[in-house]
């Protein structure tokens, strides 16, 4: 029913059909060339070949009228842009994650994540939008170096799915969007490259399934096998 894949997400993604999921909320490498205090990297971080094809498989496998969250590097923000609208995304919305603490101090204290709403063909808008401020709060960054809080990725999923619907996120890292989908009762299908964020995503995951029982499936056929 859901899925937490390890793989490229460029391959596993073509071997989704067209238009297969409700909604994908994703975070992807920042093109920064990371290393945490304890020496933790991402893959794709250092080269930025694969965001273009990942943009295009991305609006591929999106259904018609339909919402994407994309966090992204602001200092990157130039190439994101240009690989979404390539792809065919338009811009609908920008939000912010208020963090209470910098995570980096240079010309100013960097209190904020950021992230792009985008659209594919013209996505119905909700009865009451949530708020384009969202609350952060600091993770530990235990389960991967850059881990996003789930609190702060529920009304997100909340506003832009239905109960049942498949969220995506092909950079998955710990699986902290496929965490969020689960308990608020989406389904979910995660992809990770490296093996040790992807194992942190599974035992995270079978924590959440213990917990929460999940919707039934009736269209995930085209799924391929859990990793
Ligand atoms: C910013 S991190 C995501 C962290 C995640 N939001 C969390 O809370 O754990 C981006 C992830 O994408 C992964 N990645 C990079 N290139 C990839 C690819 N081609 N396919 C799948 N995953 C990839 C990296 O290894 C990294 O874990």
């Amino acid at each position: 029913m859901s899925r937490f894949i390890l793989g490229d997400c460029v391959q596993v993604m073509s071997r989704f059909p067209a238009r297969a999921v409700d909604f994908i909320l994703t975070d992807p490498p920042y093109l920064v060339g990371y290393k945490d205090r304890t020496g933790r990297t991402l893959a794709g971080d250092n080269t930025s070949e694969w965001l273009q094809p990942a943009c295009n498989e991305m609006y591929r496998v999106l259904k018609n009228d339909s919402l994407m969250v994309s966090f992204y590097g602001w200092n990157r923000a130039d190439m994101f842009i240009s690989a979404w609208k390539a792809a065919g995304f338009r811009i609908v919305g920008h939000l912010v994650f208020a963090k209470t603490y910098a995570s980096k101090s240079t010309f100013v204290g960097y209190n904020h994540e950021n992230a792009y709403l985008l659209a594919k063909g013209r996505p119905q808008t909700p009865d009451n939008p949530i708020s384009d401020v969202i609350p952060w709060k600091y993770t530990g960054n235990r389960h991967h170096p850059t881990e996003k809080p789930v609190a702060s990725l529920y009304p997100l999923i909340e506003s832009f799915t239905r109960p049942g619907g498949i969220v995506l996120d092909p950079f998955a890292g710990s699986g902290s969007t496929c965490v969020a989908a689960a308990e608020t009762g989406r389904r979910y299908i995660g992809i990770e490259l490296m093996e040790q964020y992807h194992a942190a995503g599974v035992s995270r995951l079978a924590q959440v399934q213990r917990a929460v029982r999940m919707p039934a499936a009736n269209d995930s056929t085209f799924l391929p096998e859990a990793a």
